[in-house]
């Protein structure tokens, strides 16, 4: 698979790949690009063209995960990145599964009970992403803040603590997917739920991707602040 560079127009890389769009959202970048290359946009819109590309490369290539670069960027930079992924989960993915799902049951014709299944399990699965979500926006990041501006160490507290806390949010949605595959009776509509398995893939991927920016990227980034600060 490709790599984008950043003479690439911006038009031919959404031509390639339209599930980038959000991601170029993610930085205030939106439709009308013209003729533009990826390094205009970068320059009109003050953004580090080089955590851009690495952002992109890494969502469109899943062979490509430049780990040394990405250790070379600001964890503020990474965590704004990540915050906005935070928000299009919760603006727009879920708002947008709950939709298709509640199309889904109402198109059944009978009382189906796998698809009742489905639904706790997916009800389940939204509080627990909201726990985790919640957890990074109110510990984890202002504790990432304070430590890169104002050099402070939280004795109570590392990032270490974190990683403990950071369950695999993103696989638990394959277990959705799966019980929606495998195990239940064929009385619906099937191009709704052809629709709401399409959301729940892409979904699955964006999370896959988001967690490994924490874990392999955020978190080593952090805690090499903390052993530089010292106790
Ligand atoms: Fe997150
Ligand atoms: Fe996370």
């Amino acid at each position: 698979m490709e790599i984008f560079k950043k003479d690439d127009k911006l038009f031919y890389m959404i031509d390639q790949n339209y599930h980038l769009l959000p991601v170029l959202n993610r930085f205030g970048i939106r439709l009308g690009f013209r003729d533009k290359t990826i390094e205009d946009i970068c320059h009109d819109k003050e953004i580090n063209p080089g955590f851009f590309l690495a952002m992109v490369n890494t969502f469109h290539n899943v062979e490509y995960f430049p780990e040394e670069e990405l250790l070379s960027f600001s964890p503020l930079e990474i965590v704004h990145y990540l915050r906005k992924t935070h928000q299009y989960y919760f603006q727009h993915v879920v708002p947008k599964l709950d939709y298709q799902l509640a199309k889904l049951i109402a198109s059944a014709q009978n009382d189906c009970k796998g698809l009742q299944m489905v639904d706790a399990f997916y009800k389940k699965y939204k509080k627990e992403l909201r726990q985790h979500i919640d957890y990074e926006e109110e510990k984890v990041f202002p504790y990432v803040i304070e430590l890169v501006k104002n050099h402070k160490r939280d004795d109570k507290y590392t990032i270490r603590s974190f990683e403990k806390e950071h369950s695999d949010i993103d696989e638990k949605l394959n277990d959705l997917k799966q019980l929606l595959i495998k195990y239940i009776t064929p009385d619906y509509d099937d191009n709704i739920c052809n629709d709401f398995l399409i959301t729940l893939s892409l979904f699955e991927k964006d999370l896959e991707d988001h967690a490994r920016m924490e874990n392999k990227i955020l978190l080593p980034l952090t805690t090499e602040i903390e052993n530089r600060l010292g106790r």
